[in-house]
């Protein structure tokens, strides 16, 4: 196997071959009971992730970054409907991301990926 045969298998990051191929199955990422009430950090196939579950009990699992200016989503605040970002307060349902400023921000609605959680 020549070098360049080992990276395009081995490299699993967002836009890689081997990445796009391993993101179309569902991976455990982490253990159920331990999701509480408090943002959990998680590493998966290269990606720096936050994996949180709502008060109805619904799991989330976000980029780490907050989509607004990149603060950690690590540091936020689980309320009953998502996850709020505790910079400038834009919340995240499990999958979808919507700006609550109205004021200073008018960010587009954005649409976090979709990612299995269980
Ligand atoms: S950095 Fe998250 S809302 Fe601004």
């Amino acid at each position: 196997m020549t070098p360049e045969q080992n990276a395009r298998l081995a490299r699993v990051g967002p836009g890689t071959p081997a990445g796009e191929m391993l993101r179309r199955y569902g991976w455990p990422v982490w253990f159920s009971e331990l999701v509480a009430d408090k943002p959990v950090p998680v590493r998966l196939l290269g990606e720096n992730l936050v994996l949180f579950r709502n008060a109805e009990g619904s799991v989330g699992l976000l980029d780490r970054r907050c989509p607004h200016r990149g603060a950690s989503l690590e540091r936020g605040r689980v309320e009953a409907d998502g996850l709020r970002c505790c910079y400038h307060g834009w919340k995240f349902a499990a999958g979808w991301a919507k700006p609550r400023s109205r004021s200073r921000f008018r960010g587009p609605e954005w649409r976090a990926e979709r990612r299995p959680a269980g």
